[in-house]
């Protein structure tokens, strides 16, 4: 996704436009660029490719004196990669520059708004019509001249704007697309997330919807879209600057999967008194409520959502009642069957995905009870939700998900069990077990990271293979989606996950001599029909890795290779059996040299739908 920095302050803006860009690098991008407020006017300078490669053209750049200036990482929706249609877009007068994250949903129609009026286009983007429009309405104001554009403006954006008659400000505007203000000593920020200015300052707030900013380097003023002055508290970041680098591990991704143990006991401990009771915090939700939901529907995208496909399992199973996961966009244009008896779960790790956040609002229009699963403080999601649950599992950089998808994992199962003590559905002696039983799931984590060795050499057996079968039976089906995901995002390996009872139903045709099938089996009550399902993929000469529990000798008599959950109750096991897949997917992308982190055509934070 887009990246945007801003900086005004008397440094030299390019060096640190630059580095922040750098830090937003993990969104995904295809080109870079930077605009800078110059004697002689505003100066762009942009590129297809990454950073390094605008490096090289600002090297030559004499650009000391520049100390005000925005930049942008682009990830192209509209248009293809290319030097032209990278931001800034400089609107033709020279006067107005803009950097934009989001999409212009009617930028046809104002293109041809701006035609009838004498403005012309070069670039194939939806952004270019913004900083034209602005320049359009400029008329020696620039807040009334970007408030009079963003009437005219449908779909989502954070913007970052210079008027080159206006060489000490940066004007920020945001709607449905995150922006962030760092407020600095004689210097202030923006960007698109945090990590890009931690090395600057640690004070930021979030921009709130449709508010737009004025930054100069001794103030920032924000306003409301009726023009009112708002007041933001700033937000003190404690994470060591060195929380958001990779701290000596070779990409980001395994030092999340290795931060899991720590991640989860952070986001459940604190949620857990002495006496085992769960206190979340909610606020408007009461116990009445709890009692009085009659169904449940998870929504979420991507690995969220194959938490949420985990998580229905046993939240139908300890609570009684109807549980659906849904795709959230799926669920918004699906006329979900919610009212104010369903509770609507929100799983997201950025809180800004867009079909999550509308998803969220669909649901929210309903009259649904609304939880969401957050790990970015005061995202949109967690915003405009009416009860939070964050997951404490710090800054995810690696464009793939897990400890993200771990922690959310932990928390929707202590949501579960919150509410069976509430409904009665369980006993308070059995949630003390189930609760136990969870508070020892880092320790079983951390057991399987001290072992990787084994999943280091089956990874080096089957680098090389090109498809990829992952099976499994009810949770274990729910596990191999995200375990197939993890694979194919990075590896570029191709991979399927496959509910096991329905291979004979037409996937069995494609096993063939030497075809990997990945077989989760940690799921007792179905184990003999999973050994069935691999005797049947052996027969057609499949090659068989099977994920088993600690005590199980019936699957590894038939499985070319076996990786052991250690022993723990029901509960913890789902949370165990993703970690050595989050290996294996990590070691066998490693061996193929893949770019791991920021695999290509993905982005971290998906705000376009
Ligand atoms: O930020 P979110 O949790 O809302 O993101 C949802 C998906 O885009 C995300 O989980 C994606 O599938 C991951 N990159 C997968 O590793």
């Amino acid at each position: 996704m887009c990246g945007i920095v801003g900086y005004v302050g008397v440094k030299p803006a390019m060096p640190i436009l630059l580095d922040s860009l750098e830090k937003l690098e993990y969104r995904g991008y295809d080109s870079a660029g930077v605009a800078l407020i110059s004697d002689s006017g505003i100066m762009i300078r942009k590129t297809r490719g990454r950073i390094a490669d605008l490096r090289k053209i600002v090297a030559s750049v004499p650009a000391d004196d520049c100390t005000v200036g925005i930049g942008h990482t682009r990830w192209a929706t509209h248009g293809e990669p290319s030097d032209v249609n990278s931001h800034p877009h400089l609107s033709k007068s020279g006067r107005v520059a803009v950097v934009h994250n989001g999409i212009i949903e009617n930028y046809i129609e104002l293109r041809e708004y701006l035609r009838a009026r004498g403005y012309s286009f070069s670039t194939e983007t939806d952004s270019e019509v913004v900083s034209e429009l602005i320049d359009y309405w400029y008329n020696g104001d620039p807040v009334a001249a970007v408030r009079k554009a963003e009437q005219q403006l449908k779909g989502s954006y954070a913007l970052g704007i210079l008027f080159a008659e206006f060489p000490e400000q940066i004007i920020a505007l945001r709607k449905d697309s995150p922006l962030i203000v760092g407020i600095g000593e004689g210097e202030n920020f923006i960007a698109s997330d945090i990590p890009a200015i931690l090395k600057h300052t640690r004070e930021v707030f979030r921009l709130g919807e449709r508010e737009l900013a004025i930054l100069t380097r001794r103030r920032v003023t924000v306003f409301d879209h009726l023009g009112n002055q708002v007041r933001h508290e700033t937000e003190h970041i404690a994470w060591d600057a060195t929380a958001a680098e990779k701290g000596g591990y070779s990409h980001f991704m395994i030092k999340e999967i290795f931060e899991q143990p720590d991640a989860i006991a952070k986001t459940i401990a604190p949620r857990i008194d002495d006496e085992l009771n769960i206190r979340l915090g909610f606020k408007s939700i009461t116990d009445e409520d709890i009692r009085n939901i009659n169904s449940i529907k998870i929504t979420a995208c991507g690995s969220a959502y194959h938490v949420g496909v985990v998580a229905k399992h046993f939240l139908k199973k300890t609570l009684n009642i109807p549980v659906e996961a849904e795709l959230a966009s799926e669920f918004r244009y699906d006329d979900p069957i919610i009212d104010e008896h369903t509770l609507v779960i929100i799983v997201s790790q950025s809180g800004e995905t867009l079909d999550t956040l509308y998803a969220l609002r669909e649901a929210k229009k309903r009259g649904a009870r609304v939880v969401s699963i957050v790990n970015v403080v005061a995202s949109s999601i967690a915003n405009e939700s009416e009860e939070v649950l964050y997951t404490w599992a710090g800054p995810e950089i690696a464009v793939a998900t897990t400890k993200a998808y771990s922690t959310q994992l932990a928390l929707i199962e202590l949501l579960c069990l919150y509410m069976a003590g509430i409904r009665g559905s369980m006993t308070k002696a059995e949630i003390d077990g189930e609760i136990r039983a969870m508070q020892a799931i880092p320790a079983g984590v951390q057991s399987l990271l001290d072992n990787v060795k084994s999943v280091q050499y089956i990874a080096s057996l089957y680098f090389n293979c090109q498809d990829v079968f992952f099976i499994g039976r009810n949770i274990d089906y729910a596990l191999s989606l995200e375990a197939s995901l993890k694979l194919k995002e990075i590896s570029y390996i191709h991979s399927e996950a496959y509910a096991a009872g329905e291979l004979k139903h037409g996937s069995i045709s494609l096993i063939e001599d030497g075809t990997l099938v990945i077989a989760l089996c940690t799921y007792r009550p179905l184990l003999e029909k999973m050994v069935s399902n691999i005797k049947e993929v052996k027969a057609r000469g499949a090659k068989v890795i099977a994920v088993i529990n600690h005590d199980d000798t019936q699957t590894e008599a038939v499985a070319d290779h076996v990786i052991r959950i250690p022993e723990c109750k029901d509960i913890a096991v789902a949370s165990l059996t993703i970690v050595p897949l989050q290996l294996l997917a990590y070691y066998i992308a490693s061996l193929k040299g893949c770019d791991i982190d920021k695999p290509r055509n993905l982005a971290k934070s998906v705000t376009v739908e």
